[in-house]
């Protein structure tokens, strides 16, 4: 009579059948459908543990009679210990001793009105635990359904979810923003140098690891959820609504965020994990980049071709190509001058990002340079486990440990050890940057292939054996001849069965480095520290740059782990030049909001393939609005720059100069989202969590609480069909602007010619200054105000100013303005007020532009009050539109 219950899957790896099902004692049950991915083996019900005592809030469990783990030997003993920090409900099941991510994270807390508590129940045999919320007793985490799991390499945990409405998991590349229930899924979580796929549901792990969640209750309250692991890691999303977590390694060490709204739970996420860096303000200009420029020439034409086109562009980005030979401080031939071109770019105001590897070639001066500082590198255990036919090509690198691998460069490559606890790696890796700023005047660094990537792990003929740059450069082979654990663990996730039989990913070490290796003299396993390869390496030279340039600067790093976002923004990696991919942009973007990575975008028109004219268009209108806006494309793909196409050209001016127009705006955002952990580029959701049909607009997103962006993701399309949430809205796109659109579904023209549909929410002030083609020359220019009124005539907004490049040691010392903006309209008269809440000591322009939308009368006929002093408003210094009823006023302020 009863409805089966989510089944929790026996064999997750590929090829199960009877046989195998019902040797792991479990069931085997076909089902007649197989589109929903209902497993067919799955375990019989009372996997997991029973309580044997408590003491406060410390559970001892212990194995219970029920089925056994496939994957190794149940604990017998195990603990469950919860604590709360501030409103974070903390609980960690696990055992002493195990492996902890050495990642240092603030720990803070926000003060909340919410709780959160921990219950536990048992029946017969099986002890369960829920997290309820005090204040609606509802239920948030439900572990009733069973399938807990603790051995040294499989730990598995179960729980119910309040909701089908979750965000969240990564890095993957997500089809929509709200995961969906109604079949099993596995996501993968292991940092690998993996390109997104956007067809067919992809459920790949891509470069970065977040295993990190909100959910919103079936009432509007938001909860997070972040399980602090750092091990190969998969999910399953089934229905239940439920999860199916499964890690190798570490501990179930879970925290939970009790919101209640979803702002509040990335808040409260941040405080925990660490809350981002704020950028340079430079940094939120446009970047030209590509792979394969042929030499400096080449990278010349290509921005002289934008700027040429008036096209905002404030950062040119130098890949690989700069490099000779690939080694990283090493400049090619093919780009003689470039630190001539360099400074002539500093003086038309604009910035270089270039890019470093992590591996360097081990027989040049810089790894020579590392050993004499006593860096480390990534090792092996043993001097047994040492390819020594490799290392003995290399007589700077023989006789060590250190586990060679090859990556662009011709010859092998060492992997530093950010992990190096005594801090010799990171003061050679900085002096390596300094050495070379001294060559090339950088301002901003683009870390790549830190997952870190490894070319042909464990393949007998790489792909690079065919290519002229190393033809006979010996891959690495891992031990996986069965005796090892570690690049063969008994369950080796999602990340390796996704593939089936595919050999060139049929371990956990593809692409990387053996998971048998060691960091910081042996005392991690590159198996539990593999996925903090990039944060690691972020953190380094984030203080790196800091340090050498003495600004703030900007990273942007392909791998990332949740507290990144303190050190590094993020690229979405190698996307294809496809409108699926455009797609999927948009809600990566989001996603990583949520990780508090908001520094984040993808590659403009697409990386891999071809891109064309259309898409491009509709990629850089859509960039436009992401806070890491870069046009990136790859080796031997024709150029596609704005400046190729004269309509790319256009519409990439006009989205541009709207974006420069509101960096004021965005910059405030990018202050906030530092200072206080708020999000940049948004869901919708996080503005309306009570209105369902926000739920999952994966395709619009908003900009702050203010403005709503509606972009053009498909192929063909000149209207756009979009959702205006209860409140009033004002249209900024050309066809309509300035004028009030009704709530709702609506359909509006969005030909290539005009901007992408942009709206105002009403409530609004917004900092604006009149825009030019680099932000820097943008600063000089003067502020102007934006006020879109609510019903009753009322808006606020906030301006956060610094000199855009000082490096914030403490917001409280932090040198900057903040001016709050505060408008009432009444019939009789406009007020507005400016207060100056925190006074900096930088120079400011004038505000000498304010734009009123829905202005009731002409402004000769009410009096217009500036912090209580009538202002003069006449026919010569405003205009004022009957249509659209907006009030235009240009006089100088302030
Ligand atoms: C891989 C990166 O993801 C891509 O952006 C870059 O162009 C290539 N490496 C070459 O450096």
């Amino acid at each position: 009579l009863c409805e089966a219950g989510p089944r929790i899957n026996c064999y997750p790896e590929p090829s199960a059948n009877q046989n195998l099902c019902e040797s792991r004692g479990c069931i085997w049950g076909p089902t007649q459908d197989t589109s929903d991915g209902t497993p067919w083996c799955y375990f019989k019900d009372g996997v997991g543990y029973n309580l044997a005592s408590q003491n406060g809030s410390t559970y001892n469990l212990r194995k219970n009679n029920g089925p056994k783990n496939p994957w190794g030997e149940d604990f017998q003993n195990i603990q469950i210990r919860t604590s709360t920090i501030g409103s974070v409900l903390n609980v960690k099941i696990g055992l002493d001793g195990r492996y902890e991510p050495p990642v240092d994270f603030p720990r803070a807390t926000l003060a909340s009105s919410e709780t959160l508590s921990f219950t536990t129940a048992s029946s017969d045999d099986l002890f369960w635990f829920s997290v309820i919320r005090n204040s609606t007793n509802r239920k948030i985490f439900d572990t009733s359904l069973g399938g807990l799991i603790f051995s040294d390499q499989f730990l598995q945990l179960s729980t119910y979810l309040p909701s089908e409405n979750m965000y969240g998991w990564g890095e993957n590349a997500h089809q929509s923003l709200k995961h969906n229930f109604s079949r099993y899924l596995t996501w993968g979580m292991l940092a690998r140098d993996q390109p997104p796929n956007s067809l067919n549901l992809d459920t790949m792990n891509l470069y970065g690891v977040h295993p990190f969640y909100m959910c919103l209750e079936p009432d509007g309250n938001a909860h997070g959820v972040f399980i602090f692991n750092s091990n190969p890691q998969e999910v399953t999303t089934a229905p239940g609504p439920s999860l199916i977590y499964r890690t190798i390694g570490g501990n179930l060490d879970i925290y939970f965020f009790p919101g209640p709204t979803p702002a509040l739970v990335t808040q409260q996420y941040l405080e925990f994990i660490g809350k981002p860096f704020l950028p340079a303000y430079w940094a939120l200009g446009y970047q030209l980049s590509r792979y394969g420029y042929s030499g400096l020439d080449e990278m010349k034409q290509r921005v002289g071709a934008v700027r040429d086109a008036g096209i905002p562009l404030d950062i040119a980005v130098s890949d690989i190509d700069y490099m000779n030979r690939y080694k990283d401080f090493s400049t090619n031939d093919k780009w003689s001058g470039f630190e001539d071109y360099v400074n002539q770019m500093h003086g038309w105001n604009m910035k270089l990002i270039p890019i470093f590897d992590p591996a360097v070639e081990a027989d040049y001066l810089p790894f020579q340079r590392a050993q004499s500082f006593g860096a480390k590198f990534i090792e092996w255990e043993t001097y047994s486990q040492v390819q020594t036919d490799i290392q003995k090509l290399y007589p700077m690198a023989n006789k060590t440990k250190i586990m060679l691998g090859v990556v662009w460069p011709d010859n092998h490559v060492a992997f530093p050890d950010f992990l190096d606890s005594t801090g010799r790696t990171q003061a050679w890796w900085r002096t390596e940057l300094e050495l070379y700023h001294s060559k090339l005047t950088f301002d901003g660094i683009w870390i790549d292939m830190n997952e870190p990537a490894n070319f042909g792990t464990n393949e007998q003929h790489p792909w690079y054996f065919d290519s002229a740059d190393h033809p006979d450069d010996a891959p690495l082979f891992c031990p996986t001849n069965g005796s090892n654990r570690w690049d063969l663990p008994p369950y080796q996730t999602h990340a390796v069965y996704y593939y089936g039989g595919n050999q060139n990913n049929a371990y956990l070490s593809s692409k990387t480095l053996c998971l048998a290796g060691v960091q910081n003299n042996g005392s991690y396993r590159f198996y539990d520290t593999k996925n903090l390869y990039g944060l690691t390496e972020a953190i380094s030279t984030q203080q790196a740059l800091l340090d050498v340039t003495g600004k703030r600067g900007a990273v942007v790093s392909r791998s990332t782990f949740p507290s990144a976002g303190r050190y590094a923004g993020h690229w979405l990696g190698d996307n294809t030049a496809r409108w699926e991919d455009l797609r999927t942009s948009v809600i990566g973007a989001q996603e990583f909001n949520l990780f508090g990575i908001p520094y984040v975008g993808s590659d403009v028109c697409g990386f891999l393939g071809t891109s064309n004219e259309e898409l491009c268009l509709r990629w850089q209108q859509m960039g436009a609005f992401h806070s890491f806006f870069r046009n990136h494309n790859t080796l031997r793909e024709p150029a596609q720059d704005p400046a190729v196409w004269p309509s790319v050209a256009a519409a990439t001016k006009t989205a541009n100069l709207f974006r420069y127009q509101y960096l004021p705006y965005l910059f405030s955002l990018h202050f906030q989202a530092s200072q206080s952990g708020l999000t940049v580029v948004r869901p919708v959701l996080f503005e309306y969590p009570s209105d369902s049909a926000t739920f999952d607009l994966g395709y619009q997103f908003m900009w702050g609480s203010n403005i709503m962006v509606a972009p053009v993701v498909y192929q063909g399309a000149v209207t756009t069909n979009l959702y205006l949430p209860n409140d009033v809205w004002y249209s900024l796109f050309n066809y309509m602007y300035g004028s009030r659109i009704d709530p709702g579904y609506i359909t509006v023209p969005s030909p290539t010619t005009s901007r992408i549909p942009v709206f105002v929410r009403g409530g609004s002030a917004i900092p604006r200054q009149t825009p030019t083609t680099t932000t820097t020359m943008s600063r000089f220019n003067p502020f102007e105000l934006l006020i879109a009124p609510c019903q009753l005539g009322k808006a606020v907004g906030v301006l956060y100013w610094d000199d855009g490049q000082r490096i914030v040691d403490s917001f409280d010392t932090h040198d900057y303005h903040q001016f709050d903006f505060n408008f009432v309209s009444t019939s009789s008269d406009a007020q507005l007020t400016i207060t100056r809440t925190r006074k900096g000591s930088v120079t400011l322009p004038t505000l000498d532009i304010i734009e009123i939308f829905n202005y009731p009368s002409p402004p000769n006929f009410r009096s217009f009050l500036l912090n209580g002093k009538s202002v003069n408003v006449n026919v010569q210094s405003s205009t004022y539109s009957g249509i659209t009823k907006t009030l235009y006023i240009s006089t100088q302020f302030l």
